[in-house]
């Protein structure tokens, strides 16, 4: 009964829609409106809509555009594959995978090329029916972003296309449970009900696979919003597109921001490892067993399961050779990182010197289309993921079974990410280390001085939040139900940061702040903490000539991004928009690490931190602006990124006049009832 129900329910709503559309001359804005069906419905229903399916061209055929499409290459390239043979539907995809890539950039590139919206429709509707559903996706949003028509149109967050990236399979069971039995039919509340929650865990509340204290810090691990970031840095600067051809983030500052973003994400993560008084990290060594294990709870599209890497287990033998490659290249890399000489592809040795020399070593160690050898150098990065995520290598290279690693939207959730990126950031520790401490000139910056800093109390939380995942259209009534995972997430009351600043003069200036540890795990001072810090907020202001104060609010920091999603709206406002009753929706994406997370949990008790803000004349003869299409509307900087922590600091240098170091208690309200008191 209920099974009819619902396939009367489903033609129900099929014949629900407008008059049929004549197939009809080339339309750009029907287009740009059908477009945004296919991203907003036809993602989560996995079903063309009858708007879409009205306005396909029947005709439509690859061959006839072989001549004319803008890239013929691009066209001729794509065809040939399809005709070869490409992912069978259903099949896992992971850019990862160098194969499935190429046939996934093969089909991003017809669609970034198609000529104008129209054609683009048509051709991505043709791929929905011809092409794995994977390979399509991928294609379809990074076309989207990437295309001058497209890119501001509003766009789902990554965990509501992959809930089963973001979510644990306990957790998806219970809404596929509710959505297939209508049970939410039934629930308290009745004919009304149009919101279903479903109680959402992280790994490990079950059964906690190991004795390993990191197993108490899903929650950061596991966080959608932090996890969102990571897939959108992917989109940001995907490492196998050519950085100049698609004039994305700027070509001079890939490498550099790779490096930058990565330090301060591994920072961000000890920090909260010490907020659980857990030891430093252990360094992975290829050859001896791996102490950190990873038990992923989440499942494919296809039904398999995420593999898993026990703990204490050495690098499987069908991984060795892989070993052997990457144990090569790291040495390589580490070379360049201590002698500042790169060979180039035809054996040239050039000399990396600044900050330039910064960029392509960071391309380099990435291994990405601007690599400028990845022949010799490789990708230390890929590999590493490649190993250390246990996956089975496969029989062809259409049967995959990727791990965590091996995707962006989940590689965060493996612990082992932070171990891979650790040794990253010490390739990058190491270049810095070997052009030397700032001298006393460079950091100075006369005239100014910070006389005081302070900051509010500090106060994290936690907080049980709806997090929208999907939402269906009800079959009894229409009534759209929206479905929402509930978690329990970090977040701190919002703070200030008090800065006094004199100057003897006008003058525009830099200000930087950064967070990092003082003491250790045992509660001992810790030493040279200088490369433990992390960025919380930059920005350029005005100072007048005299006695300035600046109170920075935590919701001003432009390093990360408070939440402030409508996934919600733009589901449920589909249908307007398609009708043409609603304009698409622009919201150019602006995503960053989100502002919930910038203070580590900190301890019931209070925990000591130290904070540090460098004041500094703003140099306009340097000022660079670095582009970026999500994370803000760009930043103009005049000094390296991470600047002046970038370099080794001894600590009584943060004595210059500039600058301030002092301590900020951070209190971990851990009884829910207290949360309401004024801090
Ligand atoms: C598709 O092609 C057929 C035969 O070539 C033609 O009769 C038909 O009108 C075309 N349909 C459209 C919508 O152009
Ligand atoms: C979530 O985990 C807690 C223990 O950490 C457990 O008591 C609770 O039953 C779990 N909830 C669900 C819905 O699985
Ligand atoms: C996780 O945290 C709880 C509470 O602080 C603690 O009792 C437990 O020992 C921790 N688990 C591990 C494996 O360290
Ligand atoms: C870099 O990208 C260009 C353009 O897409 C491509 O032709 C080239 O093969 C790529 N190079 C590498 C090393 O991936
Ligand atoms: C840490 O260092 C400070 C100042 O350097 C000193 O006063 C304090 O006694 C030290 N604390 C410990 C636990 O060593
Ligand atoms: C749900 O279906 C009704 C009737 O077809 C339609 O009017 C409404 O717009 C739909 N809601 C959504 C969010 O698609």
């Amino acid at each position: 009964m209920i099974r009819q129900v619902a396939i009367l329910a489903v033609a129900a709503f099929c014949l629900a829609a407008s008059d049929p559309v004549h197939v009809k001359a080339p339309n750009n804005e029907l287009a740009l409106r059908l477009t945004y069906d296919l991203v907003w419905r036809t993602q989560r229903t996995g079903k063309l809509s009858k708007e879409v399916q009205d306005n396909v061209d029947p005709n439509f055929s690859i061959p006839d555009y072989l001549p004319t499409w803008p890239d013929k290459e691009a066209l001729a390239d794509f065809w040939a594959r399809y005709q070869y043979g490409m992912l069978p539907p259903g099949a896992i995809f992971s850019i990862y995978h160098a194969d499935q890539l190429e046939e996934a950039v093969s089909i991003f590139k017809v669609m970034h090329t198609a000529a104008n919206p129209w054609l683009f429709f048509q051709f991505s509707v043709w791929a929905f029916k011809n092409v794995n559903r994977e390979y399509w996706t991928y294609a379809l949003n990074m076309a989207i972003m990437y295309r001058d028509d497209f890119k501001s149109m509003a766009m789902p967050s990554p965990h509501t296309i992959f809930p089963n990236y973001f979510f644990n399979t306990d957790v998806l069971h219970q809404l596929h449970t509710f959505r297939m039995d209508y049970q939410y039919e039934a629930i308290e509340g009745g004919e009304n009900v149009h919101e279903v929650v479903v109680p959402g865990n992280y790994t490990n509340w079950y059964i906690t696979g190991s004795m390993n204290p990191e197993s108490n810090l899903t929650y950061y691990l596991e966080d959608p919003d932090l996890n969102n970031f990571y897939a959108y840095l992917h989109v940001e600067s995907p490492f196998w597109m050519s950085s100049t051809m698609y004039n994305q983030l700027s070509h001079e500052f890939r490498g550099s921001v790779y490096f930058w973003v990565h330090h301060m994400l591994i920072n961000r993560y000890r920090m909260e490892r010490l907020s659980h008084r857990i030891p430093m990290m252990e360094t992975v060594d290829w050859k001896q067993p791996i102490a950190m294990g990873y038990y992923p709870q989440m499942t494919y599209s296809n039904g398999l399961h995420f593999p898993r890497r026990d703990e204490w287990t050495k690098v499987p033998m069908f991984k060795h050779h892989h070993v052997q490659h990457l144990e090569k290249y790291e040495s390589r890399v580490m070379e360049v990182a201590e002698s500042g000489i790169v060979v180039e592809r035809d054996g040239n040795l050039k000399h990396l010197n600044d900050a330039e020399g910064l960029n392509i070593f960071g391309n380099i160690v990435e291994g990405n289309n601007d690599s400028w050898n990845s022949f010799y150098y490789g990708s230390v990065d890929h590999l590493s993921r490649h190993i250390l995520g246990f996956c089975l290598e496969p029989e062809n290279k259409y049967q995959i079974l990727p791990s965590a690693l091996e995707h962006a939207s989940t590689s965060m959730r493996d612990p082992g990410f932070y171990r891979i990126y650790d040794k990253i950031d010490d390739y990058y520790r190491t270049f810095m280390k070997r052009l030397g401490p700032y001298t006393k000139n460079e950091l100075a910056s006369p005239g100014i001085t910070v006389t005081e800093a302070s900051v509010s109390k500090l106060v994290t939380y936690f907080e049980y939040t709806n997090v929208f995942v999907t939402g269906v259209n009800r079959t009894a009534d229409n009534k759209w139900v929206s479905f929402y995972v509930r978690q329990r997430r970090l977040n701190h009351h919002p703070f200030d940061i008090n800065i006094k600043v004199h100057t003897d003069e006008a003058t525009k200036a830099s200000i930087r702040i950064f967070l990092g540890p003082k003491y250790d795990q045992y509660g001992r001072n810790m030493t040279d903490t200088s490369k433990y810090f992390y960025q919380v907020d930059y920005w350029v202001t005005d100072l007048k000539s005299g006695d300035n104060e600046i109170i920075r609010k935590s919701t001003e920091f432009t390093l990360s991004v408070v939440d402030h999603k409508n996934d919600e709206h733009f589901y449920k406002t589909v249908n307007k928009v398609v009708h043409g009753v609603d304009p698409v929706p622009k919201n150019p994406i602006t995503t960053g690490f989100p502002n919930r997370l910038i203070l580590p949990r900190g301890l019931p008790e209070g925990m000591k931190f130290q904070i540090f803000v460098d004041v500094r004349k703003f140099d306009e003869t340097k000022a660079k602006t670095l582009k970026s299409r999500f994370f803000t509307k760009g930043i103009t900087i005049d000094k390296p990124f991470g600047f002046p922590l970038d370099r080794p600091m001894k600590e009584y240098t943060f004595g210059l006049p500039n600058m301030h170091l002092f301590d900020a208690v951070i209190y971990y309200y851990a009884d829910e009832s207290k949360l309401n008191l004024t801090a």
